[in-house]
């Protein structure tokens, strides 16, 4: 079967601000890499200088569509302050994906908040509300003419858990009380955001796309210890992790598309009360080089359970971090094919985004993660095209998949 998609089907890729441009000292996680002694972000890739070069890259592979984010820190570096020059700088950076025919969708919220943002009590504090959509307004104003699709926070859940929760990411909170006020006011600043930025617009001719992205795993028991208490964390972390904002903000009507990041299948041990992951080896799939289980079939399984929202989807991140370069390809391919099949059987998917275009700063896993289509060298910041990005390319430019 070959499967033809949509003229406007964005081929994309995604980055980061924190993750990229190197320099964000104003941000909550360079503080906290100080205080815990983790690896630093520093420069990153450099991204912050070297913008119109990754870009041009990104035109030479044949995308058609970026996913980036706006660092809040950097534009707002205290309460009272808004940096034009650095408002100005984001203008350049869309003008330059605008030039090179890549279509900007923008997050502006990825994980990270200003340091005062963060000294104020973040977002268990109630007046964080207030706080962001103060930036939203002044962001969206000054990108509206050239940006069209946004999304307005990476990741929730995973913030709320690994911040407020498992306590590894700023605030470093291990409080369910934290977290569920965190998430409150953060899906209230959704909310409200999604209204204002269609207010903001009304002056135009143009309709706003916009959503979030949601981190979307499938859950399994461990066959190790006790299967039957495992599948039940595995069953408490899919309904706790999978779908429930998507179906809420739905059912709000503030989602204009299903925003979905996918990765990987997760098997779950019992642990009171969220259950933990087992990376093992003692799995069937594969795994990568962050011991993560590879499942294509996950992805065709999650995207057919996305129809019921009868929005279109947009897969914000796909991708994967591997130390043989042949397992791109295969990664690459192979939740294509389930892409396109799910396609075929119904879902309206309209764009994919490899996550990432560059080799990037991974968190608490620093530069250990290599996700990029482009491999950086870190040493030199030199950018190398990775070969299974020509692949992707090849796929991009004409818009056609065989799927045996
Ligand atoms: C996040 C990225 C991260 C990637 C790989 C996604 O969930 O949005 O920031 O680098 O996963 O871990």
């Amino acid at each position: 079967m070959d499967i033809k998609f949509t003229d406007s089907f964005l081929w994309g890729a995604a980055i980061s601000s924190y993750q990229c441009e190197g320099g964000n000292f104003n941000a909550d996680w360079f503080t906290w890499e100080k205080k815990q002694g983790l690896e630093e972000a520093l420069l990153a890739c450099d991204h912050y200088n070297l913008f119109n070069n990754d870009f041009e890259l990104a035109k030479k592979i044949n995308l058609n569509s970026l996913r980036i984010s706006i660092e809040w820190s950097r534009i707002c570096p205290d309460q009272y302050t808004f940096l034009e020059e650095e408002i100005e700088h984001y203008l350049r950076v869309i003008d330059s994906l605008i030039k090179n025919n890549l279509k900007p969708v923008v997050t502006l919220h990825h994980f990270t908040n200003p340091i005062w943002f963060a000294d104020k009590g973040g977002w268990s504090d109630h007046k964080s509300i207030d706080y962001f959509i103060i930036y939203l307004r002044k962001i969206t104003e000054a990108l509206k003419g050239k940006v069209d699709t946004w999304l307005i926070f990476n990741e929730p859940l995973v913030y709320i858990y690994n911040g407020y929760i498992h306590g590894i990411w700023p605030p470093g909170e291990k409080s369910i009380k934290l977290a569920v006020k965190a998430l409150n006011n953060i899906i209230k600043a959704y909310m409200i955001g999604y209204k204002e930025i269609k207010i903001i617009y009304k002056d135009t001719l143009v309709i706003p796309n916009i959503s979030l992205t949601k981190n979307v795993r499938v859950f399994s028991g461990c066959d190790k210890g006790n299967f039957g208490l495992n599948s039940f964390a595995a069953f408490i972390r899919s309904n706790c992790f999978n779908f429930w904002l998507f179906d809420y903000l739905n059912k709000k009507k503030c989602l204009d598309f299903i925003g979905l990041n996918f990765y990987c299948k997760e098997y779950t041990k019992f642990q009171f009360p969220f259950g933990r992951e087992c990376k093992n080896q003692h799995h069937k799939e594969r795994q990568n080089s962050l011991d993560w289980f590879i499942s294509p079939q996950g992805f065709y399984d999650v995207l057919i359970k996305l129809k019921k929202y009868k929005l279109p989807v947009i897969v914000m991140e796909n991708g994967t971090s591997e130390s043989d370069e042949s397992y791109y390809e295969e990664y690459l391919t192979k939740h294509l094919k389930s892409l396109a099949q799910a396609i075929n059987d119904g879902v309206d998917v309209v764009g994919y985004f490899w996550w990432s275009l560059l080799d990037n700063f991974e968190w608490d896993q620093g530069r250990k993660g290599r996700f990029g289509l482009i491999e950086v060298d870190y040493n030199t910041m030199k950018r190398k095209i990775r070969p299974f990005a020509n692949i992707y390319g090849k796929i991009c430019i004409q818009n056609r998949l065989s799927v045996k």
